[in-house]
């Protein structure tokens, strides 16, 4: 790239308007679709680079430019909230000389000679929130949106622990917004991802996307499955300021019952700060959540009032960034994984290297098109990046570390487990095996599925034991592990024939045995929907499995109707397409899946569906119009929610009505409901029905 220095008038003008596109693009994936489209470090380096040309050439500043804009727009599908104090964003530093010179520019400024205090906060990765209380009342809760106008998110943020909703304390300010950033723990998303990923559902990039996505869901219920944190860092409108530092704030805010970060620092002098960042730096990948910096603010309020505001960043505090953390490896390898459906995951086995903080092994390479977008050779160099701090991921090749005889890789066509054919399906990214269950790695697979927490949940049969066993022959499907007891040890003929005794086993005795007997005898017993979703049909996961069970209550109603190819009512079930339908019909074709199916049956005892919620619902049994629009939800959401609670949804009013739930610019079924004398539902009491 050329130097800035350099450019031309034209060519700066270019460049300022494909980083405009470029950002506005990322921006709008960023922040509101929660799903990011370059990584933090191409971002920053956007950011830089327009920052670098704008200041060369100021009258190319743009209208639409970057420098003047924080965050995107809100949807419109949430509420929107006027910040009347805006919430602003923070200028970004990167290296400990800009540090230096941050803290003698504001020495110059406010022309003081001794040292100032600041306080170093860790920069958390999440997304900031503004939470607005009235005589001690949480009232309402706002997303920072593009700084004046964010996302109503009361309901969603009231779900998250640790945030009162209400606070007695004699000098807690009759108005007040706090705000800070709502996260997500490392851990969390690690298994929020594992759970999401078995259910063939949307995974998140990093714990910053699936802190969003949890938190901006029209379904507060949705928010409140998923763990989210928050912590409290600064203050919007507020009715009176009873402290005169950020310490003293901080302080305050953990009196009330708020959560702060514990590893917010008040440093005297600029070696503390730069030890602050030292320290920081090197705790950053032990910490539980994930951090990208550091900010440093002007302790003093009546400093910081001196200081005051750029436009959209005040000049008394800075984000000091982490360098990204990238690092170059070599590829030793690129290995094939078969997944339970058969799905070929490519994966890239690594010289380890410490990115950041952490040894990296391997790293995934996600599909054959990847590979070749990127041309990624076994024994290339290359950069690899450890995104939000998690899942590293290969960014680049080095091209000039190439070898001359470096090949490019070719994507198996055949299956590496079992050499059945693997085929692309049209429009399909992966590839699959199509060897089914003779494929010993898909069976291996399906066999850790059907014991897993949300499946059967048997302890006590670990990935490795699983593995041991399919290999030794002992468990090679899952009826299998129903016949495990009675073929252990007994005189029959078959235990003899496999001279069964589990007992006998490296590190095993009597007491593991029985233990492992018990607990799959725990589980002869299960709920309708636990045992569709142990089946592994594939885009099967827990969520379907479970409107699957609600809408045919028995196991029998199911696969009867599956095994004749009836899917009308499958079709007819809110978030069952064409394509899940398909599978699931393909899966009672297999005479395979049958036999396990019917053999399952002799040992374990299915569930009906017994929906315990429905009954003790005001719905229940009622039967429901809706008319006009609603404006918390959509007319689709308020009828599923009304089916799930056990009412019936009618499209129009008569004596048989029970509820008619009336939204704005209702017509003439409001009118009819007030003739016929039907009890007529605002929003606001529909929603509290739900
Ligand atoms: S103070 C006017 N403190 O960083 C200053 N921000 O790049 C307002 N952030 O929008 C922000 N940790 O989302 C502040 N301890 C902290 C922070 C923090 C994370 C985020 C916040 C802000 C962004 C600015």
């Amino acid at each position: 790239m050329k130097d800035a220095k350099l450019l031309t008038k034209q060519e700066a003008a270019l460049e300022l308007e494909f980083i405009a596109r470029e950002m506005a693009k990322s921006d709008v994936a960023y922040y509101q679709n929660d799903d990011p489209y370059l990584t933090d470090a191409e971002y920053d380096a956007l950011k830089l680079r327009n920052e670098q040309i704008e200041k060369r050439f100021p009258d190319l500043v743009r209208e639409d430019s970057p420098s003047k804009k924080i965050g995107a727009p809100v949807q419109s599908d949430f509420k929107k909230v006027e910040h009347k104090v805006p919430m602003l964003s923070l200028a970004d530093i990167f290296s400990v000389d800009q540090l230096k010179e941050f803290i003698a520019s504001i020495r110059r400024f406010l022309n003081i000679d001794a040292p100032i205090d600041f306080t170093a906060e860790p920069k958390m990765d999440g997304l900031s929130f503004s939470v607005r209380y009235e005589n001690g009342h949480l009232v309402k809760a706002a997303t920072r949106g593009d700084g004046k106008t964010g996302e109503d998110i009361t309901e969603n943020i009231k779900t998250i622990k640790g945030l009162p909703h209400f606070v007695e304390a004699a000098d807690f300010p009759k108005i007040i917004e706090l705000r800070g950033e709502v996260y997500m723990s490392k851990a969390d998303f690690y298994a929020l991802n594992q759970k999401n990923a078995q259910e063939n559902k949307k995974t998140f990039a990093n714990p910053r996307n699936a802190a969003a996505g949890s938190l901006r869901q029209l379904d507060a219920n949705i928010t409140k499955e998923r763990n989210l944190s928050l912590l409290v860092y600064t203050w919007g409108e507020v009715s009176e300021i009873l402290w005169d530092s950020q310490t003293r704030f901080l302080e305050k805010v953990k009196q009330w019952g708020f959560p702060v970060n514990p590893y917010n620092k008040i440093c005297h002098n600029q070696d503390e700060i730069i030890k602050s960042y030292e320290t920081l730096c090197s705790a950053r990948a032990d910490l539980a959540y994930d951090i990208d910096g550091i900010v440093y603010k002007v302790d003093r309020l009546d400093l910081q009032q001196r200081l005051g505001f750029l436009t959209r960043t005040p000049r008394w505090a800075v984000a000091h960034k982490f360098p990204a953390e990238k690092a170059i490896t070599k590829i030793n390898n690129i290995r094939i994984q078969v997944g339970r459906t058969g799905a070929l995951t490519p994966v890239a086995d690594l010289e380890p290297i410490n990115v950041g903080g952490v040894m990296v092994s391997h790293a995934t390479l996600h599909n054959e098109d990847e590979i070749k977008r990127k041309d990624i050779r076994i024994g290339d160099y290359v950069v690899v990046q450890r995104a939000g701090d998690v899942i590293p991921q290969v960014l680049s090749v080095v091209e000039e570390k190439r070898a001359k005889e470096a090949e490019e890789f070719v994507f198996p066509s055949v299956c590496p487990e079992c050499g059945a054919h693997a085929i692309r399906e049209q429009d399909e990214a992966v590839r699959r095996c199509t060897g089914g269950l003779s494929c010993p790695a898909q069976a291996i697979e399906r066999l850790k599925h059907f014991v897993s927490r949300e499946a059967f949940n048997i302890e006590g049969l670990g990935a490795k034991i699983i593995e041991d066993f399919y290999g030794e022959g002992i468990i090679k499907r899952p009826d299998d592990i129903f016949t495990l007891e009675s073929r252990n040890g007994g005189d029959d003929l078959f235990s003899n024939a496999c001279g069964l005794h589990l007992e006998n086993r490296a590190g095993w005795g009597g007491k593991s045995v029985q233990n492992l007997f018990a607990s799959i005898n725990d589980k002869r017993k299960i709920t309708l929907a636990r045992f569709i979703y142990a089946l592994g049909i594939r885009q099967v996961g827990s969520a379907t499995a479970l409107l699957i069970a609600k809408n045919y209550g028995s196991f029998d109603a199911f696969a009867e109707k599956m095994k004749a190819g009836d899917v009308e009512k499958l079709l007819g079930i809110d978030g069952i397409g064409e394509a899940m339908t398909a599978d699931i019909v393909a899966f009672f074709k297999e005479a395979h899946n049958l036999e396990v199916v019917e053999n399952l049956r002799k040992y374990v005892q299915i569930e009906d569906y017994v929906d315990n919620t429905k009954t003790d619902s005001p719905l229940w049994g009622k039967t429901v119009v809706f008319t006009g629009t609603l404006s918390s939800l959509t007319r689709a959401e308020a009828k599923a929610k009304a089916l799930s609670m056990g009412a019936k949804v009618a499209g129009s009013v008569s004596a048989h009505t029970d509820f008619v739930v009336m939204g704005q610019d209702a017509g003439s079924k409001a009118k009819k409901a007030g003739e016929l004398g039907v009890k007529i539902l605002s929003e606001e009491e529909f929603l509290s029905f739900i």
